[in-house]
Protein backbone atom coordinates (compact mmCIF):
# COMPACT_ATOMS: atom_id res chain seq x y z
CA UNK A 1 0.00 0.00 0.00
CA UNK A 2 2.96 2.39 -1.02
CA UNK A 3 0.73 6.21 -0.98
CA UNK A 4 0.75 7.76 -4.56
CA UNK A 5 1.39 11.50 -3.39
CA UNK A 6 3.57 12.42 -0.19
CA UNK A 7 3.47 15.74 1.80
CA UNK A 8 6.86 17.10 3.37
CA UNK A 9 7.38 19.51 5.55
CA UNK A 10 10.77 21.09 4.56
CA UNK A 11 11.97 21.75 8.28
CA UNK A 12 15.76 23.51 7.48
CA UNK A 13 14.95 26.94 7.88
CA UNK A 14 14.19 25.60 11.63
CA UNK A 15 16.01 22.42 12.58
CA UNK A 16 18.43 22.62 9.38
CA UNK A 17 19.78 25.77 11.18
CA UNK A 18 18.89 26.33 14.32
CA UNK A 19 22.43 24.31 15.45
CA UNK A 20 24.64 26.94 13.69
CA UNK A 21 27.39 28.28 16.00
CA UNK A 22 28.00 30.74 12.94
CA UNK A 23 24.65 33.68 12.46
CA UNK A 24 22.72 33.31 9.38
CA UNK A 25 21.61 36.90 8.38
CA UNK A 26 18.07 37.08 8.56
CA UNK A 27 17.57 37.92 4.65
CA UNK A 28 19.39 34.65 3.94
CA UNK A 29 16.56 32.80 6.37
CA UNK A 30 14.27 34.99 4.34
CA UNK A 31 15.75 34.03 1.02
CA UNK A 32 16.02 30.26 1.72
CA UNK A 33 12.02 30.33 2.39
CA UNK A 34 11.59 32.07 -0.60
CA UNK A 35 13.39 29.42 -2.33
CA UNK A 36 12.08 26.42 -0.96
CA UNK A 37 8.05 27.73 -1.57
CA UNK A 38 9.30 28.63 -5.29
CA UNK A 39 10.89 24.88 -5.82
CA UNK A 40 6.79 23.47 -5.10
CA UNK A 41 7.40 23.02 -1.26
CA UNK A 42 3.69 23.79 0.01
CA UNK A 43 4.90 23.42 3.84
CA UNK A 44 7.58 25.09 5.50
CA UNK A 45 8.75 24.82 9.37
CA UNK A 46 10.16 28.60 9.72
CA UNK A 47 12.00 29.12 12.63
CA UNK A 48 10.80 28.72 16.61
CA UNK A 49 9.86 30.90 19.17
CA UNK A 50 11.71 29.47 21.78
CA UNK A 51 14.36 31.17 24.37
CA UNK A 52 17.06 33.25 22.55
CA UNK A 53 18.98 31.91 25.62
CA UNK A 54 18.85 28.63 24.61
CA UNK A 55 19.17 28.84 20.89
CA UNK A 56 20.52 31.61 20.01
CA UNK A 57 20.21 31.21 16.36
CA UNK A 58 16.22 31.83 16.25
CA UNK A 59 16.58 35.45 18.29
CA UNK A 60 15.18 36.65 14.77
CA UNK A 61 12.33 34.55 14.98
CA UNK A 62 9.38 37.27 14.71
CA UNK A 63 11.74 39.12 12.05
CA UNK A 64 12.12 36.09 9.55
CA UNK A 65 8.11 35.51 9.74
CA UNK A 66 8.11 39.46 8.93
CA UNK A 67 9.79 39.20 6.07
CA UNK A 68 8.59 36.28 4.23
CA UNK A 69 6.00 36.78 1.20
CA UNK A 70 3.81 34.44 1.62
CA UNK A 71 2.76 32.26 -1.36
CA UNK A 72 -1.28 31.01 -1.77
CA UNK A 73 -1.44 27.49 -1.13
CA UNK A 74 1.79 27.53 1.17
CA UNK A 75 1.88 26.67 5.39
CA UNK A 76 4.17 27.97 7.52
CA UNK A 77 5.00 26.67 10.52
CA UNK A 78 6.61 27.66 13.35
CA UNK A 79 7.77 25.60 17.40
CA UNK A 80 6.23 27.17 20.11
CA UNK A 81 7.29 25.14 23.40
CA UNK A 82 4.85 27.49 25.89
CA UNK A 83 2.26 30.14 26.34
CA UNK A 84 5.13 33.09 26.23
CA UNK A 85 6.25 31.01 22.34
CA UNK A 86 2.79 30.90 20.96
CA UNK A 87 1.94 34.46 21.84
CA UNK A 88 5.03 35.99 20.46
CA UNK A 89 4.29 33.53 17.38
CA UNK A 90 0.82 34.49 17.42
CA UNK A 91 1.02 38.27 16.03
CA UNK A 92 3.52 36.73 13.18
CA UNK A 93 0.32 34.73 11.52
CA UNK A 94 1.66 31.24 11.43
CA UNK A 95 -0.33 28.71 10.00
CA UNK A 96 0.25 25.71 12.17
CA UNK A 97 2.81 25.40 15.41
CA UNK A 98 4.36 22.90 16.84
CA UNK A 99 4.70 21.81 20.01
CA UNK A 100 7.72 19.46 20.81
CA UNK A 101 8.05 16.73 23.71
CA UNK A 102 10.00 13.71 23.94
CA UNK A 103 9.69 9.90 24.44
CA UNK A 104 12.93 9.80 26.83
CA UNK A 105 12.41 11.62 30.56
CA UNK A 106 16.43 12.77 29.91
CA UNK A 107 15.73 14.57 26.67
CA UNK A 108 13.12 16.28 27.65
CA UNK A 109 14.65 17.91 30.56
CA UNK A 110 18.16 18.85 28.69
CA UNK A 111 15.82 19.87 25.70
CA UNK A 112 12.83 22.03 27.51
CA UNK A 113 14.09 22.01 30.66
CA UNK A 114 11.01 19.78 32.69
CA UNK A 115 9.59 16.39 32.84
CA UNK A 116 7.60 14.54 30.47
CA UNK A 117 4.56 15.10 32.36
CA UNK A 118 4.92 19.05 32.70
CA UNK A 119 5.97 19.43 29.19
CA UNK A 120 2.34 18.05 27.94
CA UNK A 121 0.48 20.26 31.52
CA UNK A 122 2.33 23.21 29.61
CA UNK A 123 1.23 22.34 26.13
CA UNK A 124 -2.22 21.87 27.29
CA UNK A 125 -3.16 25.34 27.14
CA UNK A 126 -1.01 26.16 23.64
CA UNK A 127 -2.86 23.70 22.08
CA UNK A 128 -6.48 25.21 23.38
CA UNK A 129 -5.43 29.06 22.31
CA UNK A 130 -3.69 27.59 19.10
CA UNK A 131 -7.06 25.88 18.14
CA UNK A 132 -9.37 29.21 19.42
CA UNK A 133 -6.75 31.20 16.85
CA UNK A 134 -7.88 28.78 14.19
CA UNK A 135 -4.19 27.30 14.35
CA UNK A 136 -3.55 23.62 13.52
CA UNK A 137 -1.17 21.91 16.18
CA UNK A 138 1.45 19.40 15.57
CA UNK A 139 3.20 17.61 18.29
CA UNK A 140 6.35 16.21 17.83
CA UNK A 141 7.79 13.40 19.62
CA UNK A 142 11.35 13.60 19.77
CA UNK A 143 14.09 10.59 20.71
CA UNK A 144 11.77 8.26 19.60
CA UNK A 145 13.93 5.88 18.52
CA UNK A 146 16.67 6.05 20.68
CA UNK A 147 18.28 8.91 23.21
CA UNK A 148 21.81 10.46 23.56
CA UNK A 149 21.29 10.59 27.49
CA UNK A 150 18.75 7.53 28.16
CA UNK A 151 20.17 5.15 25.12
CA UNK A 152 17.05 2.34 24.52
CA UNK A 153 14.05 3.84 24.08
CA UNK A 154 10.82 1.05 23.46
CA UNK A 155 7.76 1.42 21.67
CA UNK A 156 5.71 1.62 24.97
CA UNK A 157 7.71 5.04 26.08
CA UNK A 158 7.00 6.23 22.49
CA UNK A 159 3.03 5.45 22.82
CA UNK A 160 3.00 6.75 26.10
CA UNK A 161 3.77 10.30 24.83
CA UNK A 162 1.76 10.05 22.07
CA UNK A 163 -1.48 9.23 24.35
CA UNK A 164 -0.51 12.46 26.34
CA UNK A 165 -0.84 14.67 23.10
CA UNK A 166 -3.54 13.17 21.72
CA UNK A 167 -5.38 13.89 25.38
CA UNK A 168 -4.41 17.44 25.04
CA UNK A 169 -5.80 17.56 21.78
CA UNK A 170 -3.33 17.88 19.18
CA UNK A 171 -3.65 17.08 15.66
CA UNK A 172 -1.36 15.70 14.42
CA UNK A 173 1.74 13.53 15.98
CA UNK A 174 5.19 13.40 14.36
CA UNK A 175 7.46 10.67 15.31
CA UNK A 176 10.88 11.88 15.95
CA UNK A 177 14.18 9.73 15.35
CA UNK A 178 16.56 12.95 16.95
CA UNK A 179 19.89 10.81 16.79
CA UNK A 180 19.48 8.83 13.52
CA UNK A 181 19.98 5.78 15.23
CA UNK A 182 16.16 4.19 13.94
CA UNK A 183 16.36 0.92 11.36
CA UNK A 184 13.14 -0.03 9.63
CA UNK A 185 11.47 -2.58 11.52
CA UNK A 186 12.12 -0.43 14.80
CA UNK A 187 10.60 2.90 13.07
CA UNK A 188 7.47 0.65 12.25
CA UNK A 189 6.94 -0.66 15.73
CA UNK A 190 6.86 3.03 16.99
CA UNK A 191 4.99 4.36 14.08
CA UNK A 192 2.39 1.47 14.94
CA UNK A 193 1.51 2.90 18.03
CA UNK A 194 1.35 6.38 17.04
CA UNK A 195 -1.34 5.03 14.31
CA UNK A 196 -3.25 3.51 17.39
CA UNK A 197 -4.07 6.94 18.19
CA UNK A 198 -4.43 9.14 15.20
CA UNK A 199 -5.41 8.54 11.76
CA UNK A 200 -3.15 7.81 8.54
CA UNK A 201 -2.83 11.62 7.61
CA UNK A 202 -1.83 13.11 10.80
CA UNK A 203 0.90 10.70 11.64
CA UNK A 204 4.64 11.55 10.35
CA UNK A 205 7.84 10.73 10.21
CA UNK A 206 11.04 13.14 11.04
CA UNK A 207 14.36 11.33 10.84
CA UNK A 208 18.00 12.66 11.42
CA UNK A 209 20.10 10.78 9.07
CA UNK A 210 23.27 10.12 11.62
CA UNK A 211 23.25 6.57 10.94
CA UNK A 212 22.31 7.03 6.85
CA UNK A 213 19.46 5.11 8.08
CA UNK A 214 16.55 7.87 7.12
CA UNK A 215 15.91 6.65 3.83
CA UNK A 216 15.12 3.39 4.74
CA UNK A 217 12.97 4.50 7.48
CA UNK A 218 11.07 6.27 4.90
CA UNK A 219 10.48 3.45 2.79
CA UNK A 220 9.28 1.51 5.83
CA UNK A 221 6.94 4.47 6.31
CA UNK A 222 5.43 4.36 3.13
CA UNK A 223 4.78 0.48 3.18
CA UNK A 224 2.43 1.62 6.04
CA UNK A 225 0.50 3.96 4.10
CA UNK A 226 2.41 6.84 6.23
CA UNK A 227 2.40 9.94 3.47
CA UNK A 228 3.88 13.06 5.68
CA UNK A 229 7.85 13.62 6.43
CA UNK A 230 9.73 16.60 7.64
CA UNK A 231 12.98 16.67 5.62
CA UNK A 232 15.60 19.68 5.55
CA UNK A 233 17.02 20.86 2.66
CA UNK A 234 20.47 20.43 1.89
CA UNK A 235 20.38 18.19 4.95
CA UNK A 236 20.74 20.47 7.05
CA UNK A 237 19.72 20.26 10.76
CA UNK A 238 20.35 19.10 14.07
CA UNK A 239 19.90 19.78 17.77
CA UNK A 240 21.53 21.52 20.25
CA UNK A 241 20.60 19.30 23.03
CA UNK A 242 21.64 15.91 21.00
CA UNK A 243 25.02 16.54 20.51
CA UNK A 244 26.69 14.73 17.40
CA UNK A 245 23.28 14.29 15.74
CA UNK A 246 23.89 15.46 12.09
CA UNK A 247 20.96 16.60 9.86
CA UNK A 248 17.69 15.65 9.25
CA UNK A 249 17.23 14.01 5.91
CA UNK A 250 18.18 15.80 2.80
CA UNK A 251 15.07 16.91 0.70
CA UNK A 252 16.57 16.47 -2.28
CA UNK A 253 17.42 12.73 -1.48
CA UNK A 254 13.80 12.07 -0.33
CA UNK A 255 12.22 13.48 -3.63
CA UNK A 256 14.86 12.21 -5.64
CA UNK A 257 14.00 8.63 -4.03
CA UNK A 258 9.85 9.69 -3.99
CA UNK A 259 10.37 10.68 -8.16
CA UNK A 260 11.94 7.03 -8.46
CA UNK A 261 9.00 5.64 -7.39
CA UNK A 262 6.57 7.58 -8.89
CA UNK A 263 5.30 9.10 -6.29
CA UNK A 264 4.00 13.21 -6.24
CA UNK A 265 5.32 15.85 -4.24
CA UNK A 266 4.46 18.70 -6.59
CA UNK A 267 8.79 19.49 -5.99
CA UNK A 268 10.64 20.47 -8.81
CA UNK A 269 13.87 18.60 -7.92
CA UNK A 270 16.04 21.17 -9.95
CA UNK A 271 15.01 24.56 -7.93
CA UNK A 272 15.02 22.65 -4.66
CA UNK A 273 19.06 21.46 -5.56
CA UNK A 274 19.49 24.87 -6.33
CA UNK A 275 18.34 26.39 -3.14
CA UNK A 276 20.13 23.59 -0.88
CA UNK A 277 23.58 25.14 -3.07
CA UNK A 278 22.37 28.53 -2.02
CA UNK A 279 22.10 27.96 1.79
CA UNK A 280 25.23 25.69 1.74
CA UNK A 281 27.21 28.24 0.11
CA UNK A 282 25.78 30.78 2.79
CA UNK A 283 26.80 28.43 5.16
CA UNK A 284 30.39 27.86 3.89
CA UNK A 285 30.20 23.81 2.74
CA UNK A 286 28.81 21.92 0.31
CA UNK A 287 25.09 20.29 0.63
CA UNK A 288 25.44 16.85 2.66
CA UNK A 289 22.67 15.89 0.49
CA UNK A 290 23.44 12.60 -1.96
CA UNK A 291 21.54 13.55 -4.61
CA UNK A 292 21.83 17.25 -4.56
CA UNK A 293 25.47 17.07 -5.00
CA UNK A 294 25.26 14.38 -7.94
CA UNK A 295 22.96 16.69 -9.58
CA UNK A 296 25.17 19.83 -9.17
CA UNK A 297 28.02 17.85 -10.26
CA UNK A 298 26.15 16.57 -13.47
CA UNK A 299 25.45 19.83 -14.03
CA UNK A 300 28.88 20.84 -14.34
CA UNK A 301 29.37 18.34 -15.95
CA UNK A 302 27.04 19.02 -18.92
CA UNK A 303 27.89 22.52 -18.70
CA UNK A 304 31.67 21.85 -19.56
P1 LIG B 1 13.10 27.63 31.08
O1 LIG B 1 14.37 28.32 31.40
O2 LIG B 1 12.70 26.42 31.89
O3 LIG B 1 11.86 28.65 31.03
O4 LIG B 1 13.12 27.22 29.53
P2 LIG B 1 11.25 29.60 32.08
O5 LIG B 1 9.77 29.61 31.84
O6 LIG B 1 11.77 29.30 33.46
O7 LIG B 1 11.83 31.03 31.64
C1 LIG B 1 13.22 31.36 31.73
C2 LIG B 1 13.52 32.52 30.81
O8 LIG B 1 13.24 32.20 29.45
C3 LIG B 1 12.68 33.76 31.11
O9 LIG B 1 13.46 34.90 30.73
C4 LIG B 1 11.56 33.62 30.13
O10 LIG B 1 10.94 34.85 29.82
C5 LIG B 1 12.25 33.07 28.92
P3 LIG B 1 14.33 35.72 31.79
O11 LIG B 1 13.33 36.15 32.83
O12 LIG B 1 15.38 34.77 32.32
O13 LIG B 1 14.89 36.85 30.95
N1 LIG B 1 11.37 32.30 28.03
C6 LIG B 1 11.21 32.53 26.72
N2 LIG B 1 11.76 33.45 25.90
C7 LIG B 1 11.36 33.41 24.61
N3 LIG B 1 10.49 32.51 24.11
C8 LIG B 1 9.93 31.58 24.90
C9 LIG B 1 10.30 31.57 26.27
N4 LIG B 1 9.95 30.81 27.31
C10 LIG B 1 10.60 31.26 28.38
N5 LIG B 1 9.08 30.71 24.39
C11 LIG B 1 12.16 26.68 27.42
C12 LIG B 1 12.07 26.51 28.93
C13 LIG B 1 11.24 25.70 26.76
C14 LIG B 1 11.76 28.11 27.07
C15 LIG B 1 13.63 26.44 27.01
O14 LIG B 1 14.04 25.20 27.50
C16 LIG B 1 13.84 26.48 25.52
O15 LIG B 1 13.69 27.51 24.89
N6 LIG B 1 14.22 25.36 24.93
C17 LIG B 1 14.41 25.32 23.50
C18 LIG B 1 14.80 23.99 23.07
C19 LIG B 1 14.84 23.94 21.56
O16 LIG B 1 14.48 24.86 20.85
N7 LIG B 1 15.36 22.82 21.08
C20 LIG B 1 15.44 22.58 19.68
C21 LIG B 1 14.09 22.36 19.06
S1 LIG B 1 13.43 20.73 19.37
C22 LIG B 1 14.17 19.76 18.15
O17 LIG B 1 15.03 20.20 17.44
C23 LIG B 1 13.63 18.37 17.94
C24 LIG B 1 12.72 18.26 16.73
O18 LIG B 1 13.39 18.67 15.54
C25 LIG B 1 12.30 16.81 16.55
C26 LIG B 1 13.50 15.90 16.68
O19 LIG B 1 14.36 15.90 15.83
O20 LIG B 1 13.52 15.25 17.72
C27 LIG B 1 11.45 19.09 16.89
MG1 LIG C 1 14.87 17.45 14.45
Amino acid sequence: MIPSSVKIVDVGPRDGLQNEKQPVDTAHKVELVHRLQAAGLREIEVTSFVSPKWVPQMADNAEVMAGISRQPGVRYSVLTPNLKGLEAALPTHPDEVVVFGAASEAFSQRNINCSIAESVERFAPVVAMAHENGLKVRAAVSCALGCPYQGEVSADEVEHVVKLMKAIGVDHCGIADTIGTGTPKRVQAAMERALKHFPLAEVSGHFHDTYGQALANIYACLEMGIHHFDTSVAGLGGCPYAKGATGNVATEDVVFMLNGLGIETGIDLDALVDAGAFISGVLGRAPVSRAGKALLARREKAAA
